[in-house]
Parts: C-alpha cells; structure tokens; sequence
C-alpha cells in the first residue's frame, strides 16, 4: 500500500509531547500534546515537562498510528528529537524510541531539532512551496535565533546566532512584564492586530556579523514599562494593543535585518522561515514583501512552525535514504550544534 518508507517520529525536546507518522514527504499524521502544567509559572518547569511526557508519550504514539491508519510491524523506522533541549524531557523520547526499535527490529534514527525545524519546509502538501539549495533560513523559536545557510541537505552551516535571549524569549519575556499568559508570542501577536506599531519605539540593538541579541530589548521594556506605570498605574491597561504591536514591530524588524543583509551578502535569493516565532503574521507578512524585490521565499504551514514531530519525522526520512541510522547506545543531547 505505502510504497515510501513509513516513519514514526517522536518529538520532545521542551513542554509538546508530539508523535507523527510519514510515507515519505507525506505527513500521514502529526499529533501534539501541549503541557498545561507551565502555564501557571509563565515558563517551562523541566522537572514538571519530564513527567508530564512520561505520561503522555503512549496515548499520543497510538494515536498517531491510529490516525494514521499504521499498524507498528508496518513502520520501517523510528526516530527521535536527540537535541538540543531540555535533558530529562529528552530523556523520555529517546529511552521510547530506543525500546520500540528494539522491540520492533527496525533502524533508529536521531534528528537534531533544529535541522528538523528548518526541514519542515520539504513536508510535501498541497500549496506548499519547497525550497530550492542554496537557501538561507531564518530559524526563529523560543530557545534559539539563527541563521543558516542551506546548500544540500547535509551541508548546514550556522552563519549567525543569538548571543543571548532567543526571539521567541524575547516575545514571551516581555509579555510577561505586560502580564500575558506563557507563551506570550502568540497572545501578543493577536492583541497587535488592533494596535499601532509606531505608538511607542523600542531601541534596538544589533550586533557584529549575522549575530543577534534580544536581551538589551528586554530591559529597555522593562524599565519603559516600570517609568510609565509610576506615572499611570493602569498604563500597561489602557494601551496594551499599542504596546504589543510596538513590542513586535521592533522584534521582527530586529530578525529581519541580518537575515537580508545576510542574503544579499551570500548573493542568495531563496529565504526559508521556521521555527515557533514563524507563526507571527508580521514577520511572515514583512519577509513576504521582499518578494517584490526578487527573492523567492518558503513559508511552512502554520502547523508545522511550533515544535512537531513531522519536522522530525521528514528530517529522518532524508536521513533514512542516506542510511544515516544509529545504535541503542546513543545518549540525548542538551546542547546540539548543527
Ligand atoms: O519552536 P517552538 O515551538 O519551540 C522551541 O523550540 O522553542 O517555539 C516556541 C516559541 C515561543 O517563544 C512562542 O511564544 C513563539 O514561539 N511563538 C510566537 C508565535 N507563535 C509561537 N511568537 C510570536 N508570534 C506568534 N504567532
Ligand atoms: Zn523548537
């Protein structure tokens, strides 16, 4: 029936519990299971995202097969999130995979994460634009800011990075200071929608190369926040849709300047987003103009921007062609370069 290898992929490297079958590019399934239980502390809590995992990674395996209509002795491989991430969450999808390839007699695969967020873009679906090499994407999600350049699938290569807080910190940190719910990325791109982008200015601040940093942004808001509420207490209140979209407005901009520069510096005309902060509709919509200017750009569906495991599952099934598999002994990884 399934001509392509199928693959059951498992993510979780942070608080998303998530399984997801393929039949080659195809994503037959793609199920996430969010953890609640870090709302309350407007963060993640690793402690409390290990165990949540612990007990959510069955339901969500079956159901992923289930949906998928996959019986287990149909797969022909599994893979894994093996970094970067939070290591007892990581834990947990490793020791999984490990046991069901065992138990299974199929190849394990490991898949860095943020390869995996940047190769959601090759998921084949309809209306989906896949990209061509070279290209240079802009990775941008709650744990990490870069930029790499793409020439095959096996040559990745980071051009710059965040040399602290991530943008997707940086939405969720300052949301918090305006009292959003965790994660603050999405909340404040809503409330933006009715606000004025040049009502307040932010300084931004940039730094040498490619490279990024967010924290700066975060103690100017603070401390702007902190100013305007000695003078109204309900400052926050009375302009919170202003603020977002002044908030977000310097965010994006501040992603999007090294990344262009970057690809007229490279001479490279194919731009890719990815990552969580991929979501955001300014950033999307503010990348999508440079298209007038001769550059052809890769968008993933909404879906397949926040942490997934189809991401993972298409990045294994490259990996799975080029019989890149590994064995029971392998350990999760923190901290993972590409
Ligand atoms: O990729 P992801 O799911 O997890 C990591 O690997 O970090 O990214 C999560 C991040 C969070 O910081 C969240 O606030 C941000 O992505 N995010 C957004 C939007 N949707 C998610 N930030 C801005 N606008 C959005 N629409
Ligand atoms: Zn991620």
């Amino acid at each position: 029936m399934h001509d392509s290898p199928l693959i059951l992929a498992i993510e979780s490297s942070c608080d998303d519990t998530a399984a997801a079958v393929l039949s080659g590019r195809t994503v037959l399934s793609n199920v996430i299971s969010s953890q609640k239980v870090h709302q309350k502390y407007g963060g993640v809590v690793p402690e409390l995202a290990s165990r949540a995992h612990q007990q959510n990674i069955v339901p969500v395996v079956h159901q992923a097969l289930a949906e998928a209509k996959v019986h287990q002795n149909m797969l022909s491989a599994i893979a894994f999130t093996r970094g970067p991430g939070l290591i007892g969450s990581l834990l947990v999808g490793a020791g999984f995979a490990k046991s069901l390839s065992l138990s299974l007699q199929i190849p394990l695969i490991e898949v860095n994460h943020m390869q995996a967020h940047i190769f959601a873009n090759f998921i084949e679906e309809p209306g989906m634009c896949t990209p061509q090499f070279p290209f240079l994407c802009l990775t941008v999600s709650g744990g990490h800011t870069q930029i790499v350049r793409v020439d095959s699938v096996s040559r990745l290569t980071v051009l710059g990075q965040t040399r602290d807080d991530a943008a997707g910190e940086a939405f969720d940190k300052i949301g918090k200071l305006m009292g959003l719910p965790y994660p603050a990325g999405p909340v404040i791109d809503k409330l933006a929608q009715q606000g004025d982008p040049t009502k307040f200015s932010f300084t931004k601040s940039s730094m040498s190369g490619y490279d990024y940093s967010f924290s700066g942004l975060k103690t100017g808001a603070m401390n702007f926040l902190n100013n305007q509420q000695q003078k109204n207490p309900q400052f926050i209140q009375d302009n919170l849709q202003h603020l977002c979209a002044s908030v977000q407005e310097t965010i994006v901009d501040m992603c999007l300047e090294p990344f262009l520069r970057a690809a007229k510096e490279q001479n490279i005309t194919h731009l890719v987003l990815a990552g969580g902060v991929s979501a955001n509709s300014r950033l999307r919509h503010k990348l999508l103009q440079h298209q007038n200017d001769g550059y052809t750009i890769c968008i993933p569906p909404l879906a397949y921007t926040t942490d997934n495991a189809a991401m993972i599952g298409i990045t294994a099934y490259y990996k799975y062609l080029d019989r890149q598999f590994t064995d029971l002994y392998i350990t999760p990884q923190s901290r993972y370069s590409l």
